[in-house]
C-alpha cells in the first residue's frame, strides 16, 4: 500500500528521543522531509544523523522549548525557510511529573499547563495559516491512555491531556473546510526513557524491583507486552498519510487493549 508521504513536509515536535524520534524515523523512511526539535541541540544532531542514514527526505533540526512562544515561532519559520510549507504536524511533549493532587504546587500546575497543552495550542495556531495556504494538512497530538482511563498518581497527565482531545474534537471540525485533518493518538505502555522513569518511580514507591514492577504492569496488558516505538510510529504515519482520508477529531488508543473502557 502507498502511503503518499514521499516529498511531503513534516515538523515533529519533541522527536530527539522516544516517541517522536520514531515517528522522524518512519517518516523519513517514506520520503518525507523532517525536522525534528527538543531542547537539547546536541541530542537533536545524534539523532539527525542517525536518521539520515535510512532516511529518503531531508532532516534538519532546530532546537526549541515548547515552553517558550518565541521558540516556537522561530521553530515554524525555519521549518519554512528549509522546506518552503509544512504540510504535517506532530504535538509531542515531555510528560508532566509524576503526583497526587496534594503533591502539586501552583508551579507544577501552571508547568504541566504551559508543557502539555498551551504548546499545542500555539504550535497549531503557529503552523496553521501555512497548512490552510497548502489547502491540506495532517496534525496529530500525542497524549496518553490517561484521556480515556486516568491512571492513578498522574493528575497532570489525566487533567490537561484530557483537553487535547477537547481541542482536537473541536478543531476536527472548525478545520474540516480546509481539508486539515487532526486526531489524538493516546500510548498506553511503549517502551521508551519515560516509561522506565515511570515504572522505577512505582517500583519504589511499591517496593518492588524494577523487573517485578514490569510484569506486574504487563499483567494488566492483554498482549502481555509492552508495545515497541516503531510500532507506535505506523500508526501515526497511517494517520498522517494520504490513505487516511475520512478520519478526523478522534482519539485512538495505542496500548496492547490495557484500557478498559470501551
Ligand atoms: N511512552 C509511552 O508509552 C507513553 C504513554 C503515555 C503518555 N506518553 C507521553 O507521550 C510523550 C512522549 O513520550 P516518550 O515516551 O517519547 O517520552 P520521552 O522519552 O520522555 O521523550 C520526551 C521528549 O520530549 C522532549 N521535551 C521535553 N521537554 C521539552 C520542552 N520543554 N520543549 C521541547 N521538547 C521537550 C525531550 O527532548 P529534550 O530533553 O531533548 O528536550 C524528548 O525528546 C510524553 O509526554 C509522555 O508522557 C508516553
Amino acid at each position: 500500500m502507498e502511503l503518499g508521504l514521499s516529498g511531503k513536509n513534516a515538523l515533529i515536535i519533541a522527536s530527539s528521543q522516544g516517541l517522536g524520534k520514531a515517528i522522524a524515523k518512519k517518516l523519513a523512511e517514506q520520503g518525507v522531509n523532517v525536522m525534528i526539535s527538543s531542547r537539547e541541540e546536541n541530542k537533536l544532531e545524534v539523532v539527525k544523523n542517525e536518521i539520515l542514514e535510512q532516511s529518503k527526505g531531508k532532516i534538519k533540526y532546530k532546537a526549541c522549548d515548547i515552553k517558550n512562544n518565541k521558540d516556537i515561532q522561530e521553530l515554524v519559520a525555519t521549518t519554512i525557510h528549509e522546506f518552503g510549507s509544512i504540510d504535517l504536524l506532530v504535538n509531542n511533549a515531555g510528560g508532566p511529573p509524576a503526583g497526587t493532587f496534594e503533591d502539586m504546587t501552583d508551579e507544577d500546575w501552571q508547568h504541566s499547563f504551559e508543557l502539555n497543552l498551551l504548546s499545542y495550542i500555539r504550535m497549531i495556531r503557529e503552523v496553521l495559516p501555512h497548512m490552510k495556504n497548502n489547502g491540506s494538512g495532517k496534525i496529530v497530538n500525542i497524549a496518553s491512555s490517561s484521556v480515556k482511563e486516568p491512571i492513578p498518581g498522574l493528575i497532570l497527565s489525566n487533567t490537561f491531556r484530557t483537553g487535547i482531545v477537547g481541542l482536537t474534537k473541536t478543531l476536527a471540525t472548525e478545520l474540516a473546510s480546509y481539508q486539515i485533518l487532526i486526531n489524538t493518538v493516546a500510548p498506553g505502555r511503549i517502551s521508551t526513557d519515560r516509561v522506565a522513569f515511570l515504572d522505577e518511580t512505582a517500583a519504589k514507591k511499591h517496593g518492588l524491583t524494577i523487573e517485578e514492577m514490569q510484569r506486574k504492569v504487563k499483567s494488566t496488558i492483554p498482549l502481555g507486552r509492552y508495545g515497541e516505538p516503531e510500532e507506535f510510529a505506523n500508526y501515526v504515519s497511517f494517520l498522517l498519510s494520504d490513505l487516511n482520508t475520512y478520519m478526523t477529531g478522534q482519539t485512538f488508543l495505542i496500548d496492547g487493549g490495557m484500557v478498559k473502557s470501551i
